[in-house]
């Protein structure tokens, strides 16, 4: 199974993307996830990328693209993989289809922009796991502390206001004509299309995108 869960900044992708590899058996690729590894492990992509992301800027096409093909070639991508924050441009989306990897199904999940702000700003992780807390939808039991290793939490560089605002207009920009991309493939073609709520709770959310899945 390839999904693309498509959503803007804060829809929940990587909370959700969690529930959907654990029951599809797949591998989550997060494009933002590698990025952050990146910049933490002091790499050459790292410090190209480290002052776009933290102004909520889109790294190039050529560089996600190549990160995403090196990626997929790995073996547990064999079974399948869900693609978290990527394809994010058209351009994104064509280079996949020219190399002739096509997707089972491209779940969208919707959520208004204030929501959004909302949930991003009480974002909170623990970095070396990437498990995310939300200070009030989803709280750790000792404020500011990882649950699991009593570490501290942070918060993301690209998690403050400003940053959240210019991300939510590149992804009006850039990455929602992918809506139109995605329901014009999946009507010539095997690829199904769905539109998820996701202004709900974790739980409804996870129930909508997993009757989906099943075309229930
Ligand atoms: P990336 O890491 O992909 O960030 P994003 O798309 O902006 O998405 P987020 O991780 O912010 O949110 P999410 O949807 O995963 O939400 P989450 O589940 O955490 O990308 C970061 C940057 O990398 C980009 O800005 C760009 O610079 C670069 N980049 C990455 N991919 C790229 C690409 N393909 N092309 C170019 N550049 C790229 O949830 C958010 C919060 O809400 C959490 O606190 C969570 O607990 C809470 N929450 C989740 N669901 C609910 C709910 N239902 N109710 C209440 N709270 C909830």
């Amino acid at each position: 199974m390839k999904i693309i869960l498509l959503g803007p900044p804060g829809a929940g992708k990587g909370t959700q993307a969690e529930f959907i590899c654990q029951d599809q058996g797949i591998a989550q690729i997060s494009t933002g996830e590698m990025l952050r590894a990146a910049i933490a492990a002091g790499t050459r992509l790292g410090e190209k990328v480290r002052d776009i992301m933290a102004a909520g800027g889109l790294v190039d096409d050529e560089t996600i693209v190549a990160l995403v093909k090196e990626r997929i070639a790995l073996p547990d991508c064999q079974s399948g993989f869900l693609f978290d924050g990527f394809p994010r441009t058209i351009a994104q989306a064509q280079a996949l289809v020219d190399a002739g990897i096509a997707i089972d199904h491209v779940v969208e999940v919707h959520v208004a922009d204030d929501v959004v702000v909302r949930r991003i700003t009480g974002r909170r992780v623990h970095e070396s796991s990437g498990r995310t807390y939300h200070v009030v939808f989803d709280p750790p039991r000792t404020p500011d502390v990882d649950d699991e290793t009593g570490e501290p939490l942070t918060q993301r560089a690209d998690d403050n206001e400003n940053t959240v605002r210019q991300r939510l207009r590149l992804y009006h920009a850039e990455t929602r004509p992918l809506v139109r991309f995605y329901t014009n493939m999946s009507a010539t073609s095997a690829t199904r299309y769905s539109t998820i709520d996701g202004d709900g709770t974790v739980e409804e959310t996870k129930d909508a995108i997993a009757a989906a899945l099943t075309g229930v």
